[in-house]
């Protein structure tokens, strides 16, 4: 086996670098816990939205979906992708051209990084990330190379971090953007510097955007392949799940232009064979269904903010109002090392919420919290409550208040 595999030994079933998986959580919740640890909206609660429920019933009814669609994805489902593309973007596309669909953009990601990266290469990834961006580096026989950020520049990249890091081995960069686990999303001024760096050193940006879909505050959302040279240098990996809820759907996509596309297109069927048909049809109604993202919108902007308010002012942690998407990224150093503090929580509060060491070096002292888990807005503050009642313990018993 290679060393980056090696690395992954145990996989689900022992204590691993990935964040928040494994049997544990299962576990937990058999146990009575409630899990806060998974990127997924809502969860557990059913939450299908009601046009991309009656669209997978009517598919199935129609016998199709027991047969494979292309490994591109289906011609129908990409068509609507690169609609979304250029409302999002204001990027037209070649829908039989530059999207591949994806069972899941983790598995897109892994696709996105695999035609560049040879056997010793250098891979830039701002820490603290997710995860998979470091790993993946590392299953391909690469080596990511951490570039920390920092929360006194609301996370933006620094270009000094950068240069110090860059080696002739240098070949990439991925960034996820909104950021996983900070929901920070990158401001145009930096993106702009970022992508004078990528073009000048001849590097390939692998652009995670799993969380675009809501950005709170007004703040702009800049994908980085509209900026000067980078069309032809970035594979930008998107997913309905994070956006639309429907993580268990599988249907992600990745886009970039007809050279890169080219190679996913070839090997599509070798890496991904094809996305699952059924839920072809529930992404092509999520896609049409021009009301889902406003109303998530709205729901998470709430969520978010009640959770600042429930969470924010306990004793021992620092927080910030989340940007984006469905967590919350709390600095618990006060109180103990990430792994102190979620044991703490699962123990006392009975709530699973994730370390921050996997998220890099500088997710020691924090924490993530999926705030938008469970779907009833009392259900969610019930769970806050409890975390927080856990914290302010926690906060007695080191003498913080
Ligand atoms: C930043 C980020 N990217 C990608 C993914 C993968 O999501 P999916 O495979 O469901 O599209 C996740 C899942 O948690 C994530 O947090």
């Amino acid at each position: 086996m290679t060393a980056g595999f090696c690395r992954l030994q145990g996989g689900l079933f022992l204590e691993s670098k990935k964040a928040d998986v494994g049997e544990g959580a299962s576990q937990f919740q058999k146990d009575g816990g409630d899990n806060m640890a998974w990127a997924d909206m809502f969860y557990p609660d059913p939450s299908i939205p009601e046009t991309v429920r009656l669209a997978t019933l009517e598919a199935v009814a129609d016998g199709f979906p027991s047969h494979y669609t292309l490994p591109v994805g289906l011609p129908e489902l990409r068509k609507e992708i690169a609609a979304h593309i250029e409302k999002k973007d204001g990027i037209k596309i070649d829908p039989g051209r530059n999207i591949v669909v994806t069972p899941g953009s983790d598995s897109g990601l892994l696709f996105a990084m695999m035609p560049f990266l040879d056997f010793g290469d250098e891979v830039l990834v701002p820490d603290p990330g997710y995860p998979n961006n470091f790993l993946n580096a590392e299953l391909l026989g690469a080596h990511a190379i951490h570039v920390p950020t920092y929360p006194e520049d609301n996370y933006q990249i620094r270009m000094d971090e950068m240069e110090k890091r860059l080696t002739k081995k240098t070949k990439m960069m991925v960034i996820t953007h909104p950021n996983n686990p900070t929901t920070v999303v990158y401001r145009k001024e930096n993106l702009k510097k970022l992508a004078e760096f990528i073009v000048a050193n001849d590097l390939i940006l692998v652009c995670d955007q799993a969380f675009e879909d809501h950005i709170f505050d007004g703040i702009e959302f800049v994908s980085p392949c509209t900026l000067p040279g980078m069309w032809e240098r970035t594979v930008t990996v998107c997913s309905l799940s994070k956006g639309y809820g429907l993580s268990g759907y599988r249907i992600a996509y990745l886009y970039a232009d007809d050279k890169i596309m080219d190679v996913f297109y070839g090997s599509a069927v070798n890496v991904v064979g094809a996305p699952c048909t059924i839920s072809t049809y529930g992404a092509i109604a999520a896609l049409k269904d021009d009301t889902i993202l406003p109303a998530y919108t709205e729901i998470l902007e709430r969520r978010r903010r009640v959770a600042y308010d429930i969470l924010g002012n306990t004793p021992g942690v620092r927080m910030r109002m989340s940007e984006s998407g469905i967590l919350s990224w709390l600095d618990v150093g006060e109180l103990g090392s990430s792994q102190e503090v979620a044991g703490y929580i699962a123990k006392h509060a009975k709530v699973l919420v994730n370390q921050g060491t996997p998220y890099g070096e500088q997710g020691e002292n924090h924490i993530r919290i999926v705030t938008a888990c469970f779907k009833k807005e009392q259900d969610a503050v019930r769970r806050f409550m409890r975390i927080k009642e856990a914290l302010t313990q926690l906060a007695r018993e080191k003498d913080i208040v």
